[in-house]
């Protein structure tokens, strides 16, 4: 169970630094309760899974990835590119995040310029790293580097494929807008890899025996169980760029469930991005369906 760690004072301070994103309606004497509220995308290429959320006041934004526009059905470029546009101009203003599948630094920002063009709110996702894994020789800086040339030409990125500290805080030395923890791939990786033969817990976060303990940087350099490599990961990035004054959103992804969500919050996340069947569940509780049918059992009562 992630135990929820207290906000440190800098980490109140940077929150008041972030955006209003329910502003106060002019006239209106009411203040908006939750005018620094986190902001919740979808994380969904599937325009019939986004409209009712989108109509419903739920969420601020989505996040696209290759992956998900193949599952909303894009067999081309081109058709993944129709799907884009069309989800551009269905949040607009609100942010889609497009994510770059060019692997190399000119070919990635050539290609941040093609997606750029397909909406006002485009974002361009740029993955963090993974370079060498799928390019022969291949520069495992590139998505740094292309960070540094969108921010240089006033492009907004998302930075993905983030799973610890360092990685966080390079990409928004580099300039990142948004930078996207997947908080639920980390324990899946951890559940795969542990070594049942060390103490149990985050024990791959050890490299060395004794007192000569090392931090791997594949790991959450704090620890804790492994189930909560998430939310400590989120929680970690939180306080470093708290410390720092870094005023990079920090985007928690790959949620799976409620709980997920809850984790994230508690450890600081400034967005969340969630998928469409984790978000159409939010305003369920089996109490909340037995309440209601007391209720409209007991209004029959004075209903006439
Ligand atoms: O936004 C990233 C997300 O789509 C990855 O989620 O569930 O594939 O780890 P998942």
């Amino acid at each position: 169970m992630f135990e929820a760690l207290p906000n440190s004072a800098a980490m109140l301070a940077r929150r008041e630094k972030m955006p209003v994103i329910n502003p106060n309606k002019k006239g209106n004497p009411i203040k908006h309760p939750a005018a620094k509220g986190p902001r919740i995308f979808c994380d969904s290429a599937v325009k019939a899974d986004i409209a009712p959320l989108l109509k419903a006041g739920l969420i601020h934004g989505i996040t696209t990835n290759p992956t998900l526009l193949k599952k909303a059905g894009a067999k081309s470029w081109k058709e993944a590119k129709a799907i884009m546009k069309d989800l551009c101009a269905m949040l607009y203003p609100l942010p889609v995040s497009l994510e770059l599948t060019e692997l190399t630094e000119d070919k990635m920002v050539k290609q941040a310029t093609e997606l750029g063009a397909l909406g006002k709110n485009a974002i361009i996702k740029v993955p963090m790293g993974g370079y060498p894994a799928v390019v022969d020789g291949g520069d495992p800086f590139t998505g740094l580097k292309v960070i540094r040339r969108l921010w240089e030409k006033g492009i907004k990125t998302n930075v993905t494929l983030i799973f610890n500290t360092t990685q966080a805080l390079w990409a928004a030395n580099a300039g990142a807008t948004y930078i996207s923890p997947f908080l639920g791939r980390l324990p899946d990786y951890l559940a795969k890899n542990d070594d049942p033969s060390r103490p149990s817990g985050n024990s791959l976060y050890w490299m060395g025996e004794g007192a000569q303990k090392h931090a791997n940087s594949e790991f959450v350099a704090s620890g804790g169980e492994r189930r909560d490599a998430g939310p400590r990961l989120i929680f970690e990035i939180a306080q470093v760029y708290a410390n720092y004054g870094i005023t990079t959103e920090i985007l928690a992804a790959s949620i799976r469930n409620p709980v997920q969500l809850t984790e994230c919050l508690l450890a600081g996340a400034d967005i969340l991005t969630v998928p469409a069947n984790v978000l159409s569940t939010v305003a369920d509780h089996p109490l909340s369906d037995a309440g209601m049918v007391g209720f409209l059992e007991d209004s029959k009562a004075f209903s006439k």
